[in-house]
């Protein structure tokens, strides 16, 4: 049984201990329970004190369980809690470095509180698409107060012990105990144990002065805050109900809405992402003990557009970095950028000035390679010409040190071939950052057809170090997120051939929840990238059909805000994207030249033609064996290209619509003449886990 139980004097300790953060699975609830019960019955024991073993009292629910039925068998929370309510001993939970979800439940549960400092305090649920369903939003509203509970409540994120039991008026915490946690609340069990009645936190009152005023301004931030997810709403229901309600019915308010949200779309999405980033990391044919490399000095090549960036992440981490560039001024411009990055951070109050300059004293440049013999991993962010990375990595391989991991940053280069250029392809890795890469979390992490599993593991720890989100992808063009933005780009341009404008596609995306459609991203992004990579691409797939619109564009010296013009028209100095008579008149043209009558597109195809060709590009992805699993594509574009995260991401999406559906869509698609109906013709993985009724989950 997951806890242990131990008489110390006159007080029983029951000691939660299901690492790595005591989860209350089913085993921890019966070893808690049982506990209880023994504590109940012996004559010898006047209280009782709960706390948890290792690095937690507890983290809550045990996510091992999530979805099985272990997670409801009896007893549940509710009932543990209920038999410290109505037992006759008083129970102290002595809390310390986590006590969140239900494990905070647990603690509201019990007669006394008593809490090491730095305890990280916590309701998280909402950040799942849920609200706490064992009492939370009754109970800690009782014991902090009104206003304080729901931010708690709402944001899920963690508040100290220490400032919690600074609160006025606060029935949290009865003490903060410095020193050993345990001595402290056997002590503390022994002082209260004579006391009756045992105080109970259901017991206090809720109050707020101005309640009807408070809880309608909560509603309103809370909408505007969290417009895609119901479950903020929800929590501000709950916790009027603990003012308002008698809390039995508050309880069973909390228990309804706690159901409730469980089955939404949103709260299905936010668990799917969750589970696909823990997911992500683990490597089927990598085993979790691999050993890893050791990393204590990076180099960048290139003081680029990104190699500024990803020498920063580095920095923030504390690794030192240095920074080869061919010449002093382009090394000095690099070097500009990462201060000015740095600076703006210290304006604005995010960074301190001491940590400012402990980061920049990590950092040093060179134009000399020799300088580049002790690192034990470098980064190349070098032009996109697989000329120059050839030269690169020819000389890589002759002084870095054996052993080094030789990574690349292309985009589109093919990992084999530059790996190829080394005599040690077993060290060579693609490390796919995106831009800005401070900023962006996804880090696509390539793996070659000779990299090391040594090399892989190194490279996923090293990305967990400075706060990536982690994605294996194999070689292939465009890797997992670019391959598939080809086709949903592709899907754009085919939309205006055949009568949509560029706003109304924009408009649905964003309906959708994308924070910007292709256009307004392209015009942002600058077309001309774009225009370049399909120069390229498509004289090497001429039998790939797409929408020349963009070109035309281009060709009109378009390229976006940079040139004050893009598929939109922009006003100096505002960012606006304002319809352009001018484009629309291009299109115009175009589909006249096509032979296209224009037709109306409902927004509903407008976003299943570009979402759906992500999916069916990722179903082949997967088939591949290029994404390991669905859920890897899922992270790639939550994390990398502003999917709407309530929709968990392509695949997931793809899943809450039924693949039965979304094949029939396909099909649909496949008949438009104007469209590729070689493209919709529906990846085989999603036509058989469709006609075997299964998901890609
Ligand atoms: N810009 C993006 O959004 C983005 C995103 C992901 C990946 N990438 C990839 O990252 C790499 C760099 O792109 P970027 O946008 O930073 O380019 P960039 O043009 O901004 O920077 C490239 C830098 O490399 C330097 N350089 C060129 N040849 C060199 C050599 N032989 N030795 C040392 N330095 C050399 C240049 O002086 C320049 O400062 C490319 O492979 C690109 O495909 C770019």
């Amino acid at each position: 049984m997951s806890a242990s139980y131990e008489v110390r004097g006159d007080v029983a300790v029951i000691t939660l201990n299901n690492p790595p953060v005591n989860g209350l699975g089913y085993e921890t609830r019966r070893g808690l329970a049982d506990g209880l019960a023994r504590a109940e019955d012996d004559a010898a024991v006047k209280a009782v004190v709960i706390t948890g073993a290792g690095k937690a009292f507890s983290g809550g629910a045990d996510i091992k369980e999530f979805g099985s039925p272990k997670a409801l068998a009896e007893p549940n929370l509710l009932s543990v809690i209920k038999m410290i309510e109505t037992g006759s001993k008083p129970v102290v939970a002595a809390v310390h470095s986590v006590c969140m979800g239900g494990g905070l439940e647990l603690a509201l549960g019990c007669h006394y509180r008593v809490a090491a400092p730095g305890t990280n305090v916590a309701l998280p649920e909402v950040k799942l698409g849920l609200l706490p369903g064992a009492g939370g939003t009754q109970r800690l509203p009782r014991a902090i107060g009104v206003e304080h509970a729901l931010n708690m409540i709402v944001s899920g994120e963690p508040v100290k012990s220490e400032l919690l039991a600074q609160a006025p008026g606060q029935k949290l915490f009865q003490k903060i105990i410095e020193g050993d946690l345990l001595e402290g609340a056997i002590a503390y069990a022994k002082e209260v144990s004579g006391q009756r009645p045992l105080p109970l936190v259901r017991d206090l009152k809720a109050t707020h002065p101005n309640a009807d005023g408070y809880f309608q301004f909560a509603r309103n931030t809370v909408a505007a805050m969290a417009k895609n997810f119901p479950a903020p709403g929800r929590c501000v229901d709950c916790v009027e109900q603990a003012v308002k309600a008698k809390f039995e019915d508050g309880m069973r308010y909390e228990r309804e809405a706690f159901t409730s949200l469980m089955f939404t779309p949103e709260s299905k999405a936010l668990r799917h992402a969750f589970f696909a980033e823990r997911a992500a990391s683990k490597i089927p044919d990598v085993p979790e003990d691999t050993p890893v490399r050791e990393i204590k000095k990076l180099a960048v090549i290139g003081a680029g557009t990104m190699g500024g960036g990803i020498a920063m992440n580095f920095l923030n981490a504390g690794i030192p970095v240095v920074m080869l560039e061919m010449k002093q001024e382009a090394l000095d411009k690099g070097l500009g950028i990462i201060r000015k990055n740095y600076e703006a951070q210290v304006k604005k109050g995010k960074l301190k000035q001491d940590k400012y300059e402990q980061r920049m004293s990590l950092l040093s440049t060179t134009l000399n390679y020799a300088d580049l013999k002790d690192a034990d991993m470098v980064i190349e962010a070098v032009f996109e010409d697989l000329g120059v990375k050839e030269k690169v990595f020819s000389t890589l391989d002759e002084v870095m040190k054996p052993g080094a991991i030789l990574a690349s940053n292309t985009s589109t280069l093919d990992m084999n071939r530059i790996a190829s250029f080394t005599r040690r392809p077993q060290d060579v890795i693609g490390t796919h950052f995106f831009s800005p890469a401070n900023v962006m979390k996804l880090l696509e992490v390539v793996r070659g057809e000779k990299t090391a599993k040594d090399v892989l593991a190194t490279v996923m720890q090293l990305g967990k170090k400075i706060k990536k989100t982690c994605v294996v992808s194999g070689v292939c063009d465009g890797f997992i997120g670019n391959r598939m933005i080809e086709q949903y780009s592709r899907q754009a341009g085919f939309l205006l051939e055949e009568g949509a404008t560029p706003a109304q596609v924009d408009k649905a995306v964003e309906k959708f929840g994308f924070a910007m459609g292709p256009f307004r991203m392209g015009d942002l992004a600058g077309n001309d990238i774009g225009w370049a990579i399909r120069k390229r691409r498509y004289v090497e797939k001429p039998h790939m059909r797409y929408s020349k619109t963009a070109d035309l564009l281009c060709e009109l010296g378009r390229y976006g805000q940079k040139t004050g013009a893009g598929w939109y028209d922009y006003v100096p100095g505002k960012r606006d994207a304002i319809p352009s008579k001018l484009v629309e008149e291009m299109i115009d043209k175009h589909r006249r030249e096509l032979g296209i009558t224009p037709r109306k597109i409902s927004d509903e195809e407008i976003v299943h033609r570009l979402v759906y060709s992500l999916v069916n590009e990722g179903a082949k992805i997967v088939e591949e064996g290029i994404a390991s699993k669905a859920s890897d594509i899922d992270m790639v574009y939550l994390t990398g290209y502003g999917f709407p995260l309530h929709r968990g991401g392509p695949m997931c999406y793809a899943d809450t619509q039924g693949l039965f559906n979304v094949v029939q869509t396909m099909k649909r698609f496949q008949k438009n003449p104007h469209d590729d109906a070689t493209f919709w013709e529906p990846a085989p993985l999603l036509a058989r886990l469709a006609a075997e009724g299964k998901s890609f989950s």
